[in-house]
């Protein structure tokens, strides 16, 4: 399932904030209604949102069509400007606005009718990138998936955080294609419910066997021997291979590595950030503490009492066992080893 729909003018999105109950698409024909949708999680994952962001521009350059040149670049880019504060983790946002940037500027010859055009097509070449290196990556995975694993994973990373696919989900799919009888425990994934809510909707689709856990269940099943691998994705990679990724990512690690349970990441090169050289550097997105202490409209906190709501976590390289990108797997990602990606 796919989370956005292009028409080459529009875009729907979407609204994941009402799945599994309701599959409901707003249609974006504005930017600003792009850059809402990104802050409101209608839309969200890492590659997702890079996609998306790719597509605000194009249709922020539709809407700046008639200007004349010098305006329709100061006009580009605000678009690009108010684009970027929509979230600050996921560096796929940034990277995708950088491409549109660069593109702009080396055709900045061209005449603004010509350069909408081109910027519309840029756009749909990210998001039609987007899954093709995620069956890469799901084929550069597949080697460290045994026969019959079973996979504990974190939030959503399926179809519905990218273009299609899916990062660490699009492993887990490769492998089910390959028929590898893979089954999955999805943690709930507090306080958004990506995983309960649209982890378990994407895989139990598509017939891959799937487990819902809170997230507080993890240390128990891996102390009973019932899982072989954990797969997550990430928001950001820090040059050494540090991962940024959703919130409770840096728990699962720790009691992988105590259980001596491998710990993997999948993420396009489009996730890795080497001009941060550790994640302490990587900004944590810091959501209203309303998305804690709500559940389905329904207060689950007292009154007056405050709640806290990092929506991220950094996990250290020396707890990962291998990174899978599409230009390959760093096994031991550290800075030295890293580097050999670029
Ligand atoms: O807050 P979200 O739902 O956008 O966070 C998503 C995640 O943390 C994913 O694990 C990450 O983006 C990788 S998705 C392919």
């Amino acid at each position: 399932m796919q989370p956005l729909r292009w028409n080459g003018r529009t875009l729907d999105v979407l609204d994941q904030t009402k799945l599994p109950e309701h599959e409901i698409w707003d249609t974006c024909d504005t930017y600003e209604l792009v850059a809402e949708a990104i802050e409101k999680m209608k839309v969200r994952g890492a590659p997702a949102i890079g996609a998306t962001a790719a597509y605000g521009v194009a249709i922020g350059a539709q809407q700046g069509r008639e200007l004349e040149k010098g305006e329709f670049l100061a006009y580009i880019d605000g678009v690009c400007e108010r684009l970027a504060k929509t979230r600050p983790t996921a560096v796929n946002l940034f990277w995708a606005i950088k491409r549109m940037r660069g593109l702009i500027e080396s055709n900045s010859d061209l005449d603004v009718p010509a350069l909408v055009d081109l910027i519309n097509r840029e756009a749909e070449l990210v998001a039609e990138e987007d899954v093709r290196l995620n069956k890469t990556m799901g084929q550069n995975g597949l080697p460290l998936i045994p026969d019959n694993a079973r996979i504990l994973t974190h939030c959503n990373t399926g179809s519905l955080a990218t273009v299609d696919y899916g990062t660490a989900l699009g492993v887990i799919r490769a492998a089910q294609e390959a028929g590898k009888n893979v089954s999955v425990y999805a943690d709930e994934t507090r306080p958004y419910l990506q995983g309960a809510r649209l982890t378990a909707f994407e895989l139990h689709r598509d017939n891959i066997p799937v487990t819902v856990v809170t997230d507080s269940m993890a240390g128990y099943l891996m102390q009973q021997g019932m899982v072989d691998l954990v797969i997550v994705g990430a928001d950001r990679i820090a040059a050494n291979g540090d991962a940024a990724n959703k919130i409770g990512t840096y728990s699962l690690a720790v009691l992988a590595k105590h259980h001596g349970v491998p710990f993997y990441v999948a993420a396009p090169m489009s996730t890795l950030d080497y001009e941060m050289e550790t994640g302490a550097e990587i900004e944590i997105e810091q959501r209203s503490s309303d998305e804690v202490v709500f559940i389905g409209g329904q207060r689950m906190v007292p009154e007056g009492v405050p709640a806290l709501h990092p929506a991220f976590d950094v996990t250290p390289h020396e707890l990962i066992t291998a990174i899978i990108t599409d230009k390959g797997v760093v096994k031991h990602p550290n800075t030295d080893t890293m580097s050999r990606l670029k």
